[in-house]
């Protein structure tokens, strides 16, 4: 048993809290201290209370931290960084003036990452998915959540699902899978014989392969309407799946109010989401993931995040990293764009980027906050509060990142 004491931190946390709140509250100690035993928060808070505490537990080794700022490890609850190449020239299109949707609708977008992941071997799949989440981690990622989708069809979805598995095995980041089978439609299917396929060959084995904790769709004008998704993820969770959807991203079809009515663990994106969809969300306790990198790489309005707020839904940050609509790796970035163009303060950034992102992929109890019995997942800032994010935003404001008490960037 290796027992660590951290001093000298700034320790800013949100806190879980009786009942979880859309927003929690934020916990600061400006002279804070954490220690840790076998890699897991045994005590966080003020520095001479812990201290006191870890006197008779003779601590192994102890780390000065010299006054900066000391935040959960980020949580990044929406990625698709489980492909094969970049797509530069498709930004470029996009900045010459053509539509993201266009782009796919004719053949490009996430058709050519289908295409590239379909033509990679399963090791360098691996190899390009690892580097792309290596960059995350210096950006203080320690819990990342990945999903399928650039296979469209069974057997390269349980491929993605295996390969994202092993990233969790083999790379220090804890990983959540998810399977995005509904993705986009793959030649030769329309979206309602796809919609069987996911229904009645992809989902039960993916559900046999038992490596996907979620199942996310895309809900979009051309692409997957409500009703199909509704179908899907329905089957999804009579398969035991956590639900999701990537609702009202571009066009307001009514994806927001689908995840209300089903329940679903979260909705994300939400660019163009009406009052009605995040009121269901609200009453349906659907959580709100937001992804402001991808407002930004897309030149659109970010999501209306202090609406949301205000109706009560709970709201968390993510980077979408993925080849075409958002090529991110970085919490930091969306942290800052959460603050200055979302109008969050930098508690309630925080707690989006960390417990509720946390939440929005059911690891709550394990991470998302630096509370007894969590794994001491955390991210030292290069300055004395979360406000750095913001503040140096365009630099990289982070001076270490540590997993279960181990410094991994
Ligand atoms: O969240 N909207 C669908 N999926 C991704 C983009 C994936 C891609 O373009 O490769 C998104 O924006
Ligand atoms: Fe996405």
């Amino acid at each position: 048993m290796t027992i660590k004491l951290f001093r000298h931190a700034a320790i800013y946390t949100p806190l879980t809290g009786a009942e979880p709140a859309p927003m929690p509250r934020v916990a600061e100690w400006r002279d804070g201290a954490m220690l840790v035993s076998d890699g897991r928060v045994v005590a966080a808070g003020e520095g001479a209370e812990v201290e006191r505490a870890a006197r008779h537990l003779r601590p192994d080794v102890e780390v000065d931290l010299e006054g900066a700022a000391a935040v959960p490890g980020f949580v990044d609850p929406h990625t698709h960084a489980c492909f094969a190449e970049r797509r530069e020239a498709e930004f470029s299109m996009r900045l010459a003036g053509t539509p993201y949707l266009d782009i796919l609708r004719a053949g490009g977008g996430i058709l050519s990452s289908v295409r590239s992941v379909r033509a990679a071997s399963e090791d360098a799949l691996f190899r390009a998915a690892a580097g792309w989440l290596a960059e995350t981690m210096r950006y203080g990622t320690t819990t990342v959540e990945v999903k399928s989708g650039y296979g469209l069809d069974t057997g390269e979805e349980l491929r993605m699902l295996r390969v994202i598995d092993r990233l969790g095995r083999e790379t220090p980041q804890t990983v959540v899978p998810t399977f995005m089978g509904a993705h986009a439609v793959p030649e030769w299917y329309n979206s309602d014989s796809y919609t069987r396929l996911v229904c009645d060959e992809m989902l039960p084995a993916v559900a046999e392969q038992g490596t996907a904790r979620f199942c996310d769709v895309f809900c979009e004008r051309e692409v997957f309407s409500v009703p199909q998704a509704r179908e899907m993820l329905s089957r999804a969770a009579e398969l035991g799946l956590g639900l999701k959807i990537h609702a009202d991203e571009v066009n307001d079809l009514g994806g927001a109010a689908l995840a209300g009515e089903l329940h679903a663990v979260s909705a994300e994106h939400l660019l163009a989401a009406s009052d009605e969809g995040l009121d269901a969300m609200a009453k349906g306790g659907v959580i709100a993931v937001l992804l402001p990198a991808t407002a930004y790489s897309l030149r659109k309005p970010f999501a209306r995040a202090r609406d949301m707020i205000e109706r009560g839904v709970t709201v968390a940050l993510a980077t979408d990293l993925n080849p075409g609509s958002c090529f991110c790796q970085s919490m930091p970035f969306v942290i800052s764009l959460a603050i200055m163009c979302m109008g969050l303060t930098p508690d309630e950034a925080l707690a989006g980027a960390t417990l509720n992102a946390a939440r929005a992929i059911g690891m709550e109890a394990q991470v998302g906050s630096l509370e007894p019995g969590k794994l001491a997942d955390f991210v030292v800032l290069d300055g004395s509060t979360p406000a750095t994010l913001a503040y140096a935003s365009g630099s990289r404001p982070v001076r270490s990142v540590w997993k279960m008490g181990e410094r991994i960037a």
